[in-house]
């Protein structure tokens, strides 16, 4: 499970660990955007919440959620979550389905940083790519001239969106204290990526073990 603030890096993170390791990546935002995009009743009922900047609502989320980890892939690649949960309410909802992370990581990155990387950031609509106009930007001219813009990612939208998340922050994270890896998500996205890489062969090896003893 992956959490930190807007703009940390997780959806840029996850791409890197589903190259490594080969997880069903689930991000809510990214489903949500979808199903806006695909101009769904949840789609249409999401949108008002997410271009305020506000979370949608936990049964909303929570029902998308469980129906996605229900699916063959997740039972046979195992799941990488970003984005869920974001309230105690989720967290608790997960308790009950009895799902729970081997592994909590959060992305510590300071404020300043987190509002700079959200009004840089572009979106790649047909590869589901994330780039920054100064930090990563699309390597060919055709890549660029089809990047678009999320439209909760102005100056303003990433504030409240950061007062949101500091608000839930501590309730979510409670609920995984005991396997939380707090990471420094300021440094580039290789050096970020080397520390979550440990942390995951390091899991990988534990359940290799247990495997091979059991
Ligand atoms: P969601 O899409 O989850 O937004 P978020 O949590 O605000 O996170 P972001 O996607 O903004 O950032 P990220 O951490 O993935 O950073 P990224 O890798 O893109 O949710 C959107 C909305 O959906 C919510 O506001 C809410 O309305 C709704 N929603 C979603 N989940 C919900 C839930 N569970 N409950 C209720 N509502 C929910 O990186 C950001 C930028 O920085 C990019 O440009 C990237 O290229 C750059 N970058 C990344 N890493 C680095 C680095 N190390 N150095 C320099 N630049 C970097």
């Amino acid at each position: 499970m992956i959490s930190g603030a807007p703009a940390s890096g997780k959806g840029t993170q996850c791409e890197l660990i589903v190259q490594k390791f080969g997880l069903v990546h689930i991000s809510t935002g990214d489903l949500l955007r979808a199903e806006v995009a695909a101009g769904t009743e949840i789609g249409s009922k999401a949108k008002e919440f997410m271009n305020a900047g506000r979370l949608v609502p936990d049964e909303i989320v929570t029902n998308m959620v469980s129906a996605r980890l229900a699916r063959e892939d997740v039972k046979q690649r195992g799941w990488l979550l970003d984005g869920y949960p974001r309230s105690l309410a989720q967290a608790e909802s997960l308790e009950k389905m009895q799902i729970r992370p081997d592994l909590y990581i959060v992305l510590d990155v300071p404020d300043e940083i987190l509002i700079d990387r959200c009004v840089g950031r572009r979106l790649d609509p047909v590869e589901g790519k994330i780039y920054h106009l100064k930090f990563f930007p699309p390597e060919t001219e055709e890549i660029k001239a089809r990047l678009i813009t999320r439209p909760d990612d102005t100056e303003e939208k990433v504030k409240s969106r950061l007062q949101i998340y500091k608000q839930n922050a501590e309730a979510v994270s409670s609920a995984y204290s005991n396997i939380t890896n707090k990471i420094d998500g300021s440094h580039s996205k290789e050096v970020v990526f080397k520390e979550i890489e440990t942390l995951l062969s390091q899991l990988q090896q534990q359940k290799v073990k247990i495997i091979k003893s059991g």
